[in-house]
C-alpha cells in the first residue's frame, strides 16, 4: 500500500505533548490501548532483543501514588538554579513560560489521568558504558513514540514525562516491578484529547543542526 506522506507527515508534526487537553473525565477502552500496543511493538530493538514490557495503570489509588512521586521531583526541577540561558531568537525562549504553564496544569491533574503508561525495558543501565546505554534505551523509545503516535491517530492524547524516575524504585514498589531485572523509562498520561487539531511547533531550524562530511559543515 502506498504510504500517504501528507498524512504521515501531518500525523508525525502535530504529536505534541498533551496536557492540559487530556479529556480527565473520560474512559480510555483497553483495547484501544492494546491496539496502540501492537503498534509499537512493531518499532525496532537492539539485536531483535523485545525486552520490552508495558504497564498502564488503572487504580486510582497507584495513579494518586505515582503523581505524589512525580510532584515530589517537579517542584524541585522547575524551580532549580541552573536554568538554561536561550539566545535572543532561539524558539525555546518564547516557548518556556507556555511549557511551564502547561507543565504545571499536569502536575496537578497527572492522578486524574484516566491512564497512566510505564515503558519498561529487561536491563539496568546506572553503570553501564555508553554503548550499552544507548542500546537499552534505544531498545524501548522508538516504541514509546509509535505508541504515541498510534494513540494520537485514534483520538488519544500524551505526554512524555520522565519527574517519577527519581523515584524509579519507589514506584517499582508500588505497581510490583522488578527493579533489578527491568528499568521504567517514562511515565505517560493517556486520555482522549479535547478540540480537533493540534499544530506544528517551532524548532530550531534543522539546517543549523545538520552537519555535512564534517562537525560544523552546515548547508546555507
Ligand atoms: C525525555 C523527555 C522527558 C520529558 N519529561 C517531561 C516531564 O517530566 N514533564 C512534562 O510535563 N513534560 C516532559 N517532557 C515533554 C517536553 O516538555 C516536550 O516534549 C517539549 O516541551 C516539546 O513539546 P511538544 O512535545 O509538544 O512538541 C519530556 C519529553 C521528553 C522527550
Amino acid at each position: 500500500m502506498a504510504i500517504d506522506a501528507k498524512a504521515a507527515d501531518e500525523l508525525l508534526t502535530t504529536t505534541r505533548s498533551v496536557r492540559k487537553r487530556l479529556d480527565l473525565a473520560r474512559p480510555v477502552p483497553p483495547e484501544l490501548l492494546e491496539e496502540c500496543i501492537e503498534i509499537a511493538l512493531q518499532a525496532p530493538t537492539g539485536s531483535n532483543s523485545q525486552g520490552w514490557q508495558f504497564l498502564f495503570v488503572r487504580d486510582a489509588a497507584k495513579k494518586r501514588a505515582l503523581a505524589d512521586l512525580y510532584k515530589k521531583a517537579f517542584l524541585p526541577y522547575v524551580n532549580r538554579k541552573d536554568q538554561p540561558q536561550y539566545a535572543e531568537g532561539d524558539p525555546r525562549a518564547a516557548q518556556r513560560p507556555r511549557v511551564l504553564d502547561s507543565a504545571m496544569f499536569l502536575v496537578e491533574h497527572l492522578h486524574e489521568a484516566p491512564v497512566h503508561f510505564i515503558p519498561l525495558i529487561e536491563g539496568r543501565v546506572e553503570n553501564a558504558p555508553a554503548f550499552a546505554q544507548a542500546s537499552v534505551y534505544g531498545s524501548i523509545l522508538p516504541a514509546v513514540w509509535s505508541f504515541m503516535l498510534a494513540a494520537r491517530a485514534r483520538g488519544l492524547g500524551s505526554a512524555w514525562t520522565t519527574l517519577h524516575l527519581p523515584y524509579e524504585k519507589e514506584a517499582a514498589e508500588l505497581l510490583g516491578i522488578p527493579f533489578e531485572r527491568f528499568t521504567q523509562v517514562a511515565l505517560l498520561p493517556v486520555a482522549y484529547f479535547t478540540g480537533t487539531s493540534f499544530s506544528r511547533a517551532q524548532r530550531i531550524p534543522g539546517k543549523r543542526l545538520t552537519h555535512w562530511d564534517r562537525w560544523g559543515n552546515h548547508r546555507s
